[in-house]
């Protein structure tokens, strides 16, 4: 992340002043940096007032939030509701969930005939949400802190900063969602808590869950562990619903609505608010039409919930894995606090109390409690950069201590089976900042150069990881020995910025590579374990 933003703003404040020299009547404004919640289905933003406050800005129809979903017909963007709607009528031009796709070169589907990056789509979500934001609060904003879900991995959390930037935004740091909602809880229910409190984050939004054990002590969040599925959300119980729909039009009306090209969308709207009513209604009367055959039905809650108990045990089964693997029992937990629209299903609440017999804590904003720590987490960046450069302890008022999500290894040769391993330099669920340095050595004889393979997650043989970096030691003296010693040093600091550093002692030759999390120059490709130029150890 960027060491200090000052620069940025005093260029800002003068480009303000001569506006105001020329209308004398407009005080030139703070930079604000505002707190973006980009979510899968629904995106907010927030700011601090000069009091400390956090608010949720309207949008541009009056709402606080904003639908993630953009309409692209004839070059022309429309972002939000009305996107939303023309699902229906212009399928092809719609692009929803591009979050679910961040990371990858294109979209899983072309919008108005194209393969269309999901960057793109966001960085257009974004851009809304900007311009939204300016009219509102009548001040231009250029400056951001972003949430990603906590299991983001590396190429998703540089993407979503690509496009930010391509949306004219600077990223001053990106945060995990569960973090943004525990500075909610912390700072805006500080007068309810009495003391530090252990509270578990159980976030399911509408495409990712996240669930983060994080100990609060008003502006002390402390992360200790935390787990989730990038790809498990409020949109798989609608997908549910949509093929229950679906089996219920080809049962009674012999045809799947599926089938037909405007279907799809149609069902998925369908669903969305069909599940909304089950929330608040055990049973729900059901009476579709669609291309003139009249589906006339009845859901129950129950059976919905058996529909979709599959999706709830794997937030279960997740939430009893971080509990095991960060040995906690139920009594050192304080709060389960509930975020993210999908929590409002009973089915969830009641999971949580069987589980952990207590009632879950529901007192922070649902939909808003993520961009609010992201704005509260925002306001306190300029005190921090200002602590930076005078060398005086940071004045900010949150201290925040995060972990990393994933393993982050090695790629390398095990010597004893010649198979490919992945050496784990930090563990998951490891406190950051960390430093680790670990010996390797050289494959053959007469190597002339070393290629650390960075690796984020996958599985002891380095399959199914992320390839995030490379940092290639050469080329290196004629002659060496197999077995020549190499040092390989991992940092990584608060700000996401990771440092690899390769050594060889006998000479003293070095090489590092910076990761930093809003780089795009190093590509994100998926391993390829056949690659020859692994082979270190
Ligand atoms: N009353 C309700 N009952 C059930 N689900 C609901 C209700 N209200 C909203 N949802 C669901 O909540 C989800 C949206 O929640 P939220 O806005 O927290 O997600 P998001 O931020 O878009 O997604 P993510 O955080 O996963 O990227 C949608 O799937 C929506 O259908
Ligand atoms: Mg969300």
């Amino acid at each position: 992340m960027r060491g200090s933003p000052d620069p940025t703003l005093s260029i800002q404040s003068k480009r303000l002043s001569i506006q105001g020299s020329e209308t004398p009547t407009t005080k030139p404004h703070k930079p604000l940096v505002v707190g973006i919640d980009l979510g899968t289905t629904y995106s907010a933003v927030a700011y601090v007032d000069d009091r400390g406050q956090p608010h949720t800005i309207i949008n541009s129809e009056g709402d606080l939030t904003t639908p993630s979903a953009a309409l692209i017909e004839n070059q022309e963007v429309t972002i939000g509701k009305l996107a939303l709607k023309a699902q229906i009528t212009l399928p092809g031009n719609v692009a929803t969930f591009a979050k679910r796709d961040i990371g990858k070169p294109t979209l899983s589907h072309p919008v108005d005939g194209r393969s269309v990056a999901p960057e793109v789509i966001e960085s257009l979500i974004l851009g809304r949400l900007k311009r939204d934001a300016e009219t509102k609060l009548g001040r231009p904003i250029t400056q951001a802190v972003i949430t990603v879900p906590a299991y983001f991995n590396e190429p998703k959390r540089r993407s979503t900063i690509r496009a930010a930037e391509l949306a004219g935004l600077d990223v001053l740091a990106i945060i995990n969602e569960p973090t943004a909602a525990a500075i909610a809880y912390g700072i805006e229910k500080h007068s309810e808590i009495l003391g530090p409190q252990t509270v578990l984050i159980y976030d399911l939004g509408g495409g990712t869950f996240d669930v983060s054990m994080v100990k609060v002590d008003h502006s002390n969040i402390t992360v200790v562990a935390t787990d989730g599925n990038a790809m498990l959300g409020g949109i798989d119980w609608d997908r549910c619903l949509v093929k229950w729909l679906d089996d219920q039009f080809a049962q009674t009306c012999k045809f799947r609505p599926s089938e037909v090209e405007t279907g799809a969308a149609w069902l998925m709207q369908e669903a969305t608010e069909l599940k909304h009513a089950l929330t608040s209604r055990t049973e729900v009367k059901i009476r579709l039409t669609f291309q003139s055959s009249t589906l006339i039905t009845t859901i129950t809650r129950s059976v919905f919930e058996d529909l979709t108990a599959h999706l709830l045990d794997r937030t279960r089964f997740t939430v009893r894995k971080l509990m095991k693997d960060s040995a906690t029992q139920w009594e050192q937990i304080d709060q389960v606090i509930l975020v993210g629209g999908s929590t409002r299903l009973p089915q969830v609440a009641e999971m949580i109390t069987a589980l952990t017999g207590m009632e879950p804590n529901l007192s922070i904003s649902a939909d808003e409690a993520i961009a609010h720590g992201a704005a509260l987490y925002a306001s306190t960046i300029p005190s921090r950069a200002a602590a930076n450069q005078t060398g005086e302890p940071e004045s900010g008022r949150l201290v925040i201590s995060d972990v990393n999500a994933h393993n982050l290894g090695v790629l390398g040769i095990d010597l004893e089976t010649r198979l490919s391993c992945n050496y784990v330099m930090i563990q998951r669920n490891t406190p950051i900042p960390v430093k680790q340095t670990t010996r390797f050595q050289t494959l053959r004889d007469d190597q002339r150069s070393v290629a650390v393979e960075i690796v984020e997650g996958g599985d002891s043989r380095g399959r199914y990881g992320t390839h995030i970096g490379k940092c290639v030691l050469g080329p290196l003296p004629a002659h060496l020995p197999a077995g020549t010693p190499v040092d390989v040093t991992f940092r990584y600091d608060r700000d996401g910025l990771m440092q690899v550093e390769a050594r060889l002692p006998a000479t003293g030759q070095q090489a590092s590579i910076q990761i930093e999390r809003h780089s795009t120059s190093v590509p994100s490709e998926t391993v390829d374990p056949s690659d020859p130029e692994w082979s270190i150890l």
